[in-house]
């Protein structure tokens, strides 16, 4: 057994999985514990140590997570698939961090299936799923590395995937959700090919994977501005900000950081905190940019959901995309920015329990949008 030999597998050096197995499993039996300690102190301290080789933080070592042949089907694992994080990342035990319970926030409502689908992981899987009838799951490693995850970059070493980049390591967020959330074939029904919302060709688009289309956007607040960029966490993850950070569950339905209602509601901060989170609340209902937000939002109880979707808009400019729940589907609804702030919409609107048509009679009795 040469030493460099599974320090290049520990770097992701790739192997088939029988060679990785027996290799962990001559590791981890014949040298056990001081093995671990050994390959952590020479490989490992130099730099930026990964908190799990990190015999500060992990005491236990390699042996912290694998063991002898360890459970069937796992890469020489103590325990099974589903629960072996737990052990230090749940809500009890020798290692209990507040911060680092991951067990209590995947209890929540809305969470990441891990628990339920985990034992569909398959360390040699490829992603995106091209198979239709592949059972679609999500585990901790799908979204970390855990011989490489520091306390600033948790997802560091992850595999990731972007149109043209199959698989690639991931350097962006969002690559390693488009493993899953993209093209995959076993998508659910319903669900959406989520990076053709955020394509940079379409009209507009929050700023995930490039800057966004719009300069002029007075709402935002610092530290953002035209030129940001943020993750799918600056939206999805956590509803206690003083609980682990990330997306693994919320109190908040599509696992939002922030409440979000989309049904007709009387506005509040809180009702949209999650926009809140960017946008300023006073500068959109003093009306900035659209000049009828107050109207619609306060006066009528429209959600910001009537007119906007929150990834992107493949025709229309500065997020709109009429929610269907409002706006009757036919004939189709169309948007003309024209001045700024001073748009028209031809539609029906329903609102209110009323049916209120834009039309040229309309705009001309409101003499808009002069
Ligand atoms: C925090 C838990 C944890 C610790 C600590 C840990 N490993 Fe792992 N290791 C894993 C998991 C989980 C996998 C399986 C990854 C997968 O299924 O994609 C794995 C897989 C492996 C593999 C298979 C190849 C691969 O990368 O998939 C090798 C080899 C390995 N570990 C060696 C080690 C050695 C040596 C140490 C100590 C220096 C160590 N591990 C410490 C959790 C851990
Ligand atoms: C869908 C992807 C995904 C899955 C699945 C996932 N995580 Fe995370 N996790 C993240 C992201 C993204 C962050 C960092 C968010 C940030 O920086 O705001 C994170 C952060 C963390 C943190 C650091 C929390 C903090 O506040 O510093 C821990 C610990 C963690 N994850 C453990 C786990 C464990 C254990 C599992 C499985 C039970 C798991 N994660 C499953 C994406 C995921
Ligand atoms: C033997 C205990 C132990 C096990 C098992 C364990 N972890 Fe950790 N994990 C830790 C410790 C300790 C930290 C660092 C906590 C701190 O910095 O306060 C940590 C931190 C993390 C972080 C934050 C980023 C970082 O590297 O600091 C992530 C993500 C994470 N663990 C994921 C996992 C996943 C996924 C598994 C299962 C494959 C796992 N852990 C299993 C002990 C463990
Ligand atoms: C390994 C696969 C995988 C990865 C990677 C992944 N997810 Fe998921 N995600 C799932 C599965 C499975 C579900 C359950 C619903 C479904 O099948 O789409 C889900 C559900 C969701 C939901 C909807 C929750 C709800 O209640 O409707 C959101 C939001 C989400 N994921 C965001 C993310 C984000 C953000 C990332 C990247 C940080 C990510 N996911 C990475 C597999 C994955
Ligand atoms: C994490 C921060 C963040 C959150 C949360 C956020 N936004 Fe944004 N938003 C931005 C940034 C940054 C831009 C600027 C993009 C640009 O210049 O085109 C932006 C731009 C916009 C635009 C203008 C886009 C254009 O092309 O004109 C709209 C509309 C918008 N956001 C609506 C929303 C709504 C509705 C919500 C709540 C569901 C929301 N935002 C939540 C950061 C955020
Ligand atoms: C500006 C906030 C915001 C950002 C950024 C954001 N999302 Fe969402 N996401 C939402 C909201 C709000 C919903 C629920 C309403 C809806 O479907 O539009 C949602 C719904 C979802 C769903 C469930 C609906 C479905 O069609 O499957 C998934 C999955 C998802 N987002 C993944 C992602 C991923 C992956 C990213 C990053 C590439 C991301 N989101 C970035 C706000 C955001
Ligand atoms: C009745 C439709 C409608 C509703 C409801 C609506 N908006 Fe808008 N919003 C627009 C239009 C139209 C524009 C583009 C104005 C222009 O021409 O620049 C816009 C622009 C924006 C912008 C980009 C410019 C800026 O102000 O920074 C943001 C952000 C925004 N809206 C957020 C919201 C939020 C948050 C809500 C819910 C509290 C909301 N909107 C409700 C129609 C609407």
């Amino acid at each position: 057994m040469r030493f460099d030999y599974h320090i290049k597998m520990l770097r992701g050096f790739r192997v088939s999985g029988r060679a990785r197995q027996a290799c962990v499993a001559a590791l981890v039996r014949v040298f056990g514990f001081c093995a671990g300690l050994a390959v952590m102190l020479t490989c490992f301290s130099a730099g930026a140590a990964p908190s799990h080789l990190d015999i500060g933080k992990n005491p236990a070592g390699c042996s912290g997570c694998h063991k002898g042949h360890g459970k069937r089907g796992t890469a020489m694992l103590k325990v099974e698939k589903k629960d072996y994080c737990f052990t230090c990342h749940g809500a009890s035990g020798q290692y209990f961090r507040p911060r680092m319970d991951i067990a209590t926030v995947l209890m929540k409502r809305s969470h990441h299936p891990v628990v339920e689908t985990s034992l569909y992981h398959d360390a040699a899987e490829e992603l995106p799923e091209k198979n239709s009838s592949t059972p679609r799951h999500v585990a901790c490693q799908d979204c970390h590395n855990v011989h490489d995850s520091e306390p600033d970059k948790p997802m560091k070493r992850t595999k990731g995937h972007r149109r043209g980049d199959r698989e690639k390591e991931s350097t962006e967020e969002y690559e390693v959700c488009y493993r899953c959330h993209a093209e995959s074939a076993n998508l659910p029904s319903g669900n959406k090919n989520i990076a053709d919302q955020f394509d940079m060709n379409n009209a507009s688009y929050h700023p995930i994977e490039a800057m966004g289309k719009s300069s002029r956007v007075p709402s935002l607040m610092p530290p953002y501005n035209v030129a940001s960029r943020i993750t799918c966490s600056g939206c999805h993850g956590n509803s206690d900000s003083s609980g682990p950070r990330g997306p693994h569950g919320s109190d908040f339905e599509y696992m939002l950081k922030s409440q979000y209602i989309q049904g007709e509601t009387a506005e509040s901060q809180s009702a949209y905190a999650l926009c809140y989170n960017c946008h300023n609340r006073q500068n959109i209902l003093g009306d900035a940019s659209f000049q009828k937000h107050n109207f619609h939002v306060v006066f009528r109880h429209a959600p910001c959901a009537a007119c906007h979707v929150s990834h992107g808009s493949r025709q229309n400019s500065h997020l709109i995309s009429f929610s269907a729940a409002f706006v009757d589907p036919a004939p189709s609804p169309t948007y003309s920015p024209s001045l700024a702030g001073k748009p028209m919409c031809y539609l029906t609107c329903h609102v209110g329990g009323v049916a209120v048509p834009h039309n040229s009679n309309f705009y001309k009795k409101k003499k808009w949008p002069q």
